[in-house]
């Protein structure tokens, strides 16, 4: 029987590239995501939206489908996905794709699954790992982590997913501000400069931990100028670390002068996504984007209860 499944795309408010570090990071669910339909067939086949289907392992979908399909166990199945964010601009499409995935397939194959136990859950999220594994490389799991949830949560490599309650609704403006980048090569390129400079790496990683600890302080106690002014700590902790552009800047820039309490890039950087933190009102900032000719939305993190 065919199976439909979502999971969420994400945008991470702090600690993106310290995460893979072991540094913990502050992300939260998006209504857009990704929706994927399974059923059981003779042959493992995929189709991502309009491009064509892919039933081998050449390709690095037909491995990455293969790995997740192993990590749950299940017999071969035909999968459809569709995403509904930009893929690469750091909102955690490959991610939402493969939690997505994972939980379609799982119900194919295993129609008694109960999603949202604590096994079946699990199970989603090593599989989806397995799949974010071959695009991504060396991926904290984060993403996978934030897609599989809703509101606030901070995650970390050691200590998993825990969620975070938001006192007050968090106003974010995200915006496209440059093409997209692949976060495997994002991400190696931060390894490249720790493996040069660890010291500057190793500190930087350290000074965004601390900024998470306490904008999730900012975030429980509804202190929106708070969070904003770590938000924009980040962003020149990242800038450091070489995964900023001058795009992200630009587009940083023109958000905190209409109003916007903090801005940043958010996921891998070299180009894709900034979100900004509106004070109430979006408009003005949407506003400053579209000024810019970036592409826009504004969505509303947190402030009911984060599961
Ligand atoms: C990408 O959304 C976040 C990174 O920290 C990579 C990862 O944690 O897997 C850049």
């Amino acid at each position: 029987m065919e199976r439909t499944a979502r999971a969420a795309g994400k945008v991470i408010l702090l600690g993106e590239h310290a995460v893979v570090y072991g540094a913990p990071a502050l992300a939260a669910a998006l209504d857009r995501g990704a929706v994927a339909r399974a059923r059981p067939s003779e042959q493992s086949r995929i189709t991502l939206g309009t491009q064509p289907a892919v039933d081998g392992e050449e390709s690095e979908l037909g491995r990455a489908f293969a790995a997740l399909r192993a990590s749950l166990g299940a017999p071969p199945h035909e999968v459809t996905a569709e995403l509904e964010l930009p893929p690469g601009c750091g909102l955690g499409a490959s991610a939402a794709l493969g939690v997505a995935i994972a939980r379609a397939v799982l119900l194919a194959a295993e129609p008694d699954t109960e999603l949202g136990s604590g096994g079946a859950d699990a199970r989603v999220l090593e599989a989806a790992a397995a799949w974010e594994g071959v695009f991504h490389g060396r991926a904290s799991g984060v993403d996978a982590a934030a897609a599989a949830s809703r509101g606030c949560i901070r995650f970390s490599k050691s200590e998993g997913t825990e969620p975070v309650h938001a006192a007050r609704a968090l106003p974010v403006v995200i915006a496209v501000a440059g093409p997209p980048a692949s976060t495997r090569e994002m991400v190696e390129g931060v390894a490249r400069l720790r493996a040069r400079r660890p010291e500057v790496v190793d500190k930087a990683v350290a000074a965004i931990g601390a900024l998470v600890q306490n904008a999730r302080l900012c975030i429980e106690a509804g202190d929106l100028p708070g969070l904003g002014k770590l938000m924009d700590l980040n962003q020149m902790l990242l800038s450091g670390l070489m995964v900023s552009t001058e795009g992200i800047e630009r587009a940083c820039a023109a958000a905190r002068s209409a109003g916007a309490l903090g801005a940043k890039l958010t996921g891998a950087g070299g180009g894709g996504c900034v979100v900004a933190l509106a004070d109430l009102d979006p408009k003005p900032v949407l506003a400053a984007f579209e000024r810019e000719g970036l592409a826009c939305f504004a969505a509303t993190i947190g402030g009911e209860e984060a599961a």
